[in-house]
């Protein structure tokens, strides 16, 4: 099953608004979720939805939600997102950062009463589009264990820095655990083994079997360090802004009985402020190639910057179209019946 992002944005939004979504909402939680798609982030794609739709119909995310800005300074916002889709929360969020950069150089805006935003890169690149650089962080529930533990008590806190250069922004946009979650539960559609070094099962095992995966917990990227910074960016997207840490983080995954009690971080820096743009891109441009030129290892043909795998996957899927799991489809398929919408008459 293929879809085209113009396809895939009119189902989401389609169905995001029959559930109540403001168009806005729809439009953009619809743009960023096909957007992960076309990058290759299948795990933040349409795979999210049928969680985003069932939380909208249990009342857990809310729909046309009244975003306001908590405390402000020339620099910094709280901003509470209503418990609205999380994805143009962030985007609010954002652009406040964006806004507030250029007057004043650097800008922090922390979120609370949020959801799930998809891929933190999306927004990062928000800023790198009007030449900042933009820095994204958010918790989900405790999917990963700290280094040394048995059970999960950390998010994967996804972490983006966009920089801007060209012809495309150089962007960092991982989560702290070796894979994201959504890679396990792809791998358990899919019916394939993971690497061992993604996650241990219930006792604290190293497995290859998804299932138990999921029953387990993740292992952060990179050992110790990874663990480490982890729980950096938990401190700065949860207690910062008055959101949750740790276990009591719920609400990312599937609808609970509550609202969310997630929160993000985002940061934009006006490179202006030290110096001339074209210098700093001149700069920046120089490194970029030395180390695209840079000696390679045996067997490698090409060294890639920070973003790039995605944005050549970008390119070939906008071509291609974009590959939709069976089940995914059918799952997004037998919600939309459920509601009483005609979903082939929207990618028709
Ligand atoms: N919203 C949330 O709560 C949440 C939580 C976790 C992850 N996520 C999202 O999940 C997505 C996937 O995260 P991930 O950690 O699985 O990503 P990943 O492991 O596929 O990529 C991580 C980073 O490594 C870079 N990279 C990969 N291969 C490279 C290469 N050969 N050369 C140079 N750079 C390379 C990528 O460009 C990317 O910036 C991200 O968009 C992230 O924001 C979201």
């Amino acid at each position: 099953m293929r879809l085209t992002f113009d396809q895939e944005k009119r189902v989401i939004k389609r169905l995001l608004e029959h559930l109540g979504a403001s168009e806005e909402e729809a439009r953009i939680t619809a743009e960023v979720l096909a957007e992960a798609d076309l990058r290759g982030f299948g795990s933040h794609g349409i795979l999210r939805l049928p969680y985003i739709l069932r939380a909208l119909r249990r009342g857990t995310i809310i729909p046309n939600a009244k975003m306001r800005v908590i405390r402000e300074t020339p620099s910094t916002a709280l901003l509470d997102g209503g418990h609205g889709l999380g994805h143009p929360v962030a985007v609010r969020a954002m652009k406040l950062a964006i806004k507030k950069a250029k007057k004043t150089g650097v800008s922090a805006v922390a979120v609370r009463n949020t959801n799930h935003f998809g891929i933190a890169g999306y927004y990062a690149q928000l800023a790198t589009d009007e030449n900042l650089i933009g820095i994204v962080t958010t918790t989900t529930d405790p999917l990963v264990c700290p280094w040394g533990g048995a059970e999960p008590v950390i998010g994967t806190n996804a972490l983006s820095v966009g920089i801007p250069a060209e012809p495309h922004p150089v962007l960092l946009d991982m989560a702290m655990s070796s894979a994201a979650r959504g890679k396990l539960v792809e791998a358990r559609k899919k019916g394939e083994k993971i690497p061992e070094n993604w996650a241990i099962d219930s006792e604290g095992r190293p497995t290859t079997d998804p299932a138990k995966a999921l029953k387990g917990a993740l292992l952060p990227f990179g050992g110790v360090k990874g663990y480490a910074l982890a729980v950096i960016l938990e401190i700065l997207a949860g207690p910062l802004g008055g959101s949750a840490a740790g276990k009591e983080v719920h609400g990312t995954l599937e609808p609970i009985s509550g609202f969310s009690t997630k929160g993000d971080f985002m940061m934009a820096i006006d490179p202006l402020v030290f110096g001339p743009l074209e210098e700093f891109k001149t700069r920046v441009r120089r490194f970029l190639d030395e180390i695209k030129a840079s000696r390679k290892a045996k067997g490698v043909r090409e060294i890639l910057l920070p973003g790039e795998p995605e944005f050549r996957t970008r390119d070939r899927h906008l071509i291609e179209g974009i590959p939709v799991a069976d089940e995914v489809w059918a799952e997004v398929n037998r919600i939309a019946k459920e509601i009483g919408i005609d979903i082939l008459k929207e990618i028709r």
